[in-house]
């Protein structure tokens, strides 16, 4: 990582600093300002961390300008064809992709961890019917370290390897729970002969009054949406988990950070927001009128599913998804499908189109997960959850390597303050 070579800053009247340039494996390099404050009393100054990078990582490695994904190395077409979402937990959480028998263990392990502590369905009832599944799970979540202290010693190898399991093993069972809640039917309990997401799919559409029938083609397709989920580098709900992480908070509280970050419509939010734009766009006929709104600055209306911080290029898990939703309505003989044909004439208009060709924004993975979770019979309101549950697998990845790593320190940003200098307060009369 280090190298001889320096980047010089030169400022004030005539000074000027060296900083050492460090180089990674592949991608941008990185100049090292860790002494500039204390070389020059100056601090960056950089909003969004549009050119900072906040730690080192061998996790996951994205080539925005080439839509380029990989996950320690594999490029994530590769992991979405030939694994399933068990295997890329194993390669994020572990480095490397998992033998036959490291995954026979792996899958024993998770499938074990599946039940939650019957205390915490009582938990539910404090919630409204109506709550937005993603307050219930970002609730609930938070709510796990309350029920197994066993693991929240971050210093304990043991802890945190449990306290992973457990999180990946629960959530599906979590998320399934909070949408049952939400429609007033019974909680299902998770069953140990099914795939992980077989059993989630069926703890989310089985009932007691029947079996629920698993179709392999709809199972492929959701554990694809995980596989493509699973981690995306250093984002805003990953770097939450890492501020939170960072002073020494339990992984479960970690992971609620997380799943309160991803929320938002700017990131995790932004496939709901995306097929409720669809839904409101309503008909091939009226994309010209909703293109000119987003063109329009005034109007606040952004193009969902368009556009990434790092994606100057067609984001690859679009692809992937594009295609899962050929396969899905095929599969449900429901190829005629009104959005999934409004979504690629908006995609096809909307590539053609200066405003979007010069800013460089390409559909990104939710312009048609959403589409695709429709199709499954997931809900609008539980598409972020679903996110969450995928993103589970990377958060507790990069923070596990976050506490490993000896130059993590408290996350501590600076400001630029530009408030009111030292003044007295005047009495109450004078103000
Ligand atoms: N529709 C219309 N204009 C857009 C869009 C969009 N979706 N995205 C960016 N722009 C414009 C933006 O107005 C700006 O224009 P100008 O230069 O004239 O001011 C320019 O493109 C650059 O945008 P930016 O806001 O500086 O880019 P950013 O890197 O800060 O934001 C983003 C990235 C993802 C927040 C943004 O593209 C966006 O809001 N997209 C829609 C929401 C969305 O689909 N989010 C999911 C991201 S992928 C899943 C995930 O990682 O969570």
């Amino acid at each position: 990582m280090s190298s001889n070579r320096k980047a010089t800053l030169n400022y004030g009247d005539g000074k000027s600093i060296d900083f050492p340039v460090l180089g990674g494996t592949i991608g941008p390099d990185v100049v090292d300002i860790r002494t500039l404050y204390g070389k020059t009393g100056m601090f960056t100054y950089d909003p969004g961390f549009l050119s900072t990078a906040s730690c080192q990582s061998t996790i996951t490695y994205i080539d925005g300008d080439e839509g380029v994904l990989l996950y320690r190395g594999y490029p994530i077409e590769q992991l979405a064809e030939k694994c399933d979402f068990l295997d890329v937990a194993y390669l994020l959480m572990r480095g490397e992709l998992p033998s036959t028998a490291e995954k026979k263990e792996l899958d024993y392990v998770i499938t074990h961890h599946t039940m939650v502590h019957e205390q915490l369905n009582r938990f539910f009832s404090g919630f409204r019917r109506d709550a937005h599944p993603m307050a219930v799970l970002v609730g609930v979540v938070g709510a796990l370290s309350a029920f197994y202290h066993d693991s929240t010693d971050i210093n304990n190898p043991e802890h945190r390897k449990i306290s992973q399991h457990r999180l990946i093993a629960k959530l599906p069972t979590i998320v399934a729970m909070c949408y049952k809640y939400s429609i007033g039917q019974p909680f299902i309990y998770p069953r140990n002969d099914l795939s992980y997401t077989a059993n989630f799919m069926r703890m989310m559409f089985g009932t007691p009054t029947e079996e629920y029938i698993v179709n392999p083609v709809l199972v492929r397709a959701l554990d694809r949406i995980f596989i493509l989920h699973a981690d995306h580098e250093q984002n805003a709900s990953t770097s939450t988990v890492r501020v939170a992480g960072s002073s020494g908070a339990n992984p479960f509280a970690c992971i609620a950070a997380g799943i309160a970050c991803l929320w938002g419509p700017a990131h995790g939010g932004a496939n709901e927001a995306c097929l409720n734009m669809l839904e409101g766009i309503g008909d091939v006929s009226k994309i010209g009128e909703f293109i000119r709104q987003v063109k329009d600055k005034n109007s606040g209306v952004k193009l969902m599913g368009f556009g990434h911080r790092v994606y100057k290029n067609y984001d690859p898990r679009a692809k992937l998804m594009r295609e899962t939703c050929h396969e899905v309505l095929g599969e449900l003989g429901l190829g005629d499908d009104r959005l999934f044909k409004l979504s690629m004439e908006l995609e096809k208009i909307a590539l053609s189109d200066d405003y979007f060709v010069s800013r460089k924004l390409y559909p990104n993975v939710d312009f048609y997960s959403g589409i695709v979770q429709r199709a499954l019979g997931i809900p609008v309101s539980m598409f972020t959850c679903i996110f969450a549950l995928a993103r589970t697998v990377g958060w507790i990845a990069q923070w596990n390597e976050m506490i490993g790593d000896p130059d993590q320190k408290i996350s501590r940003p600076r400001q630029l303050y530009t408030g009111a200098t030292q003044r007295t307060v005047p009495p109450m009369g004078m103000r």
